[in-house]
């Protein structure tokens, strides 16, 4: 699928910006604080319904301006529909999709769909746990109804039951009236569990397969899926082992041996709120020992494993968002990234450096300058 055209009003730093998009390659270039931050963030916005940089919609909004919008118009293989999203400092958000004005946010999630690389992502190795389950919920979220349910569905008991405990603890509420909740947690959280496990094994292959070319084959790359009641040497090799009924079953010994202790502390310690990924390069786990390179590696490696995840699950390759990443690779891992990606996947890339891109051997592209908010179509 691809974004066919794009506009732009009183979004941050952009007044009125119309333009339309390569189905390949994008380049846009410009110097610090010009606005190609904000130019992603409008995509990633469309597709998952917020920012990636901050929870406050109305940072979204040009500081002069009470209203912004977004809309696009996007092509997939099941044919094409326009997107409209308008923030506003006085209301609540609103989204549209071909002309019909959506009920709730989640809705959005899996008419555009996105993988998006920032310089925030790197910390994905080293960072905590929870940007790693981050990164496998949007990626299921994105093409998956069943798991965006359960998911919505989880997160509502889990704060029921949290708010139940705390009552508990004061003595509003008596322990008996648990069990409820229980089962529900269980019966949600493993099926979640069971996703991320089966998914993860598949991200892992494409991940390690594609780390192997990027790293010049001299490291070898492994994934793993860390439920939360496993320690890290028993993380899940081969989701496979592991069937949804063995997860819920050991959920629910889990959350038995922990009664005591939550009812002490008011609130819930068990789930897949605690689930881990790991890495490890050569063996060794890359949250200790990676270095800045070999973590952007990393990094990169579990993006592309995630468009390849995408396609199989949807049927076509999401828009792809780089922002300011790519200029640190070096020329021949840069040139074989563009090579690889830039004739199947539309690609929307930034930089500040023109000369980052020119040499390489570009497949269909577009470059765009932009300067203080404007766009300029370049060749
Ligand atoms: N709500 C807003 N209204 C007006 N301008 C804004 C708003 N929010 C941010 N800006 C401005 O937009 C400008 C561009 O920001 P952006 O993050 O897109 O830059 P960038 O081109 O990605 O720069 P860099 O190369 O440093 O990452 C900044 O100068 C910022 O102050
Ligand atoms: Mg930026």
């Amino acid at each position: 699928m691809h974004v066919q055209a794009l506009e732009l009003s009183h979004y941050r730093n952009y007044r009125n910006l119309s333009m339309e998009l390569d189905p390949n390659l994008n380049i846009f270039v410009g110097d610090n604080a010009q606005g190609k931050t904000n130019l992603i963030e409008s995509i990633y916005l469309l597709a998952t319904g917020r920012s990636h940089r901050t929870f406050r919609d109305t940072d979204l909004i040009n500081w002069h301006e009470s209203e912004a919008q977004i809309r696009a118009q996007v092509s997939t293989r099941m044919g094409g529909f326009s997107m409209r999203v308008i923030l506003s400092r006085h209301r609540r958000k609103r989204f549209w999709i071909g002309g019909e004005e959506l009920r709730r946010q989640s809705e959005l999630l899996g008419f555009l769909n996105v993988v998006l690389f920032s310089p925030d992502d790197l910390q994905l190795v080293k960072g905590s746990p929870s940007m790693r389950r981050h990164f496998i919920d949007l990626g299921l979220a994105q093409v998956s109804r069943v798991y965006r349910h359960d998911l919505v569905n989880y997160n509502k008991v889990l704060q029921q039951r949290n708010s139940l405990l705390k009552d508990i603890a004061e003595r509003k509420a008596r322990p008996e009236e648990l069990h409820l909740w229980d089962e529900q947690l269980v019966q949600y959280g493993s099926r979640i569990m069971y996703c991320r496990a089966k998914a993860i094994e598949r991200i892992a292959s494409f991940a390690e397969a594609s780390h192997q070319g990027i790293s010049g084959g001299e490291e070898v790359l492994a994934v793993h899926y860390l439920p939360f009641y496993l320690q890290e040497e028993e993380s899940i090799e081969g989701a496979g082992q592991f069937s949804a009924e063995e997860i819920a079953g050991d959920f629910a010994k889990e959350l038995e041996s922990s009664r005591w202790q939550e009812l002490r502390r008011g609130t819930t310690l068990v789930g897949p709120q605690r689930d881990d990924i790991l890495f490890r390069i050569d063996e060794k786990d890359a949250r200790q020992f990676a270095s800045q390179g070999q973590q952007r590696t990393v990094v990169l490696a579990m993006k592309l494993a995630e468009l390849e995840f995408m396609r199989e699950e949807v049927g076509e390759y999401p828009t792809l968002l780089l922002d300011d990443v790519l200029s640190e690779l070096d020329f021949s891992r840069r040139s074989l990234f563009l090579e690889t990606i830039g004739n199947k996947v539309q690609t929307l890339l930034t930089t500040t450096d023109r000369g980052d891109f020119q040499r390489d051997n570009l497949p269909n592209s577009r470059q765009y300058a932009i300067r203080d908010g404007q766009l300029a179509l370049e060749g």
